[in-house]
């Protein structure tokens, strides 16, 4: 495996894995990799020739309040679990390497509709601070496939509408959340949660899926006010929730019925920490 710290050492390496039209999987991370991260790999590797993982914590997706100084990085064993899963390239570039301009001033891809419901009602510049780093990361590592988990559902669904929209040449793939045993959805922040806020938070996870199945025996008429019920539930549990909201698949539109793909979306602080999380649900 090689490890390209910059983007000249990946610029070396990028046509050598292209060689006689190979295909190439990439997995953007920020680091940190736990299962879900290596089950994104392990698609990655089913699917394409050569895979390359890029780690990165990209300043340009957290706001001034956010976690980007204490976000966790553990490079040398991320490193490590890569080169056990099978990776052929690393591309670990440095803040300088992606924006040597900074990024205050810096050309930004919106999404819009998609990139301000949701998430980005609460994190205004999340997306498109998500979007410019994929883009620019696309650009350098040039992929025929991306793969990308349906833990964040919502920033999946906007890097298909920009790639979409930009015409760019790479079939978006998606892959599973990962979950622990209790339920919660694997994430790095969840290494944020204290002890006793750790056995609450599969809580989210059961409500959810509680408050799915409840809709789903509805079908044409559903009572939204379970969405209320469920939120109360977790409120009572600790939870400070942002929004827990049934949306369309193809616009995130709040949706009342389920006559097109939907899922259920929740984001809720449990302390200092956010967790985020969806179940989709599929008309039928
Ligand atoms: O999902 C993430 O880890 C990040 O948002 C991504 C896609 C690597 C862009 O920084």
């Amino acid at each position: 495996m090689i490890v390209a710290p910059d983007t000249t050492a990946l610029r070396n390496h990028i046509p050598r894995l292209k060689e006689g039209s190979r295909c190439v999987a990439f997995v953007p991370t920020m680091g940190n990799l736990h299962a879900g991260h290596l089950a994104l790999v392990r698609q990655a590797r089913g699917c394409a020739d050569a895979v390359v993982v890029s780690i990165f914590v990209n300043p340009m997706q957290f706001s001034a309040h956010e976690d980007l100084n204490t976000y966790p990085r553990t490079l040398d064993a991320d490193i490590a679990a890569l080169e056990s899963a099978g990776v052929d390239v690393v591309f670990t570039p440095t803040v300088k390497d992606v924006y040597p301009e900074g990024i205050e001033a810096h050309t930004a891809i919106h999404v819009p509709v998609l990139g301000d419901a949701l998430c980005g009602k609460g994190r205004p510049s999340h997306f498109d601070g998500v979007c410019t780093v994929v883009y620019k990361l696309f650009d350098m590592v040039k992929p025929d496939v991306a793969v990308f988990g349906e833990k964040d559902l919502q920033q999946l669904l906007i890097i298909k509408r920009m790639v979409k929209d930009l015409n760019l040449a790479i079939d978006i793939q998606s892959g599973p959340t990962q979950r622990a045993a209790d339920g919660l959805a694997l994430s790095s922040r969840n290494q944020y949660l204290m002890q006793a806020e750790r056995a609450v938070a599969p809580r989210l996870w059961e409500t959810l899926k509680a408050c799915a199945a409840e809709l789903k025996t509805m079908a044409g008429q559903m009572d939204l006010s379970i969405l209320d019920a469920a939120k109360a539930t977790l409120e009572q549990e600790g939870f400070a929730v942002d929004y827990l909201e049934l949306r369309t698949l193809s616009t995130l539109t709040v949706s009342s019925c389920l006559s097109e793909d939907c899922a259920l979306f929740v984001a809720a602080r449990l302390g200092n920490t956010r967790l985020i999380d969806n179940i989709q649900i599929t008309a039928t």
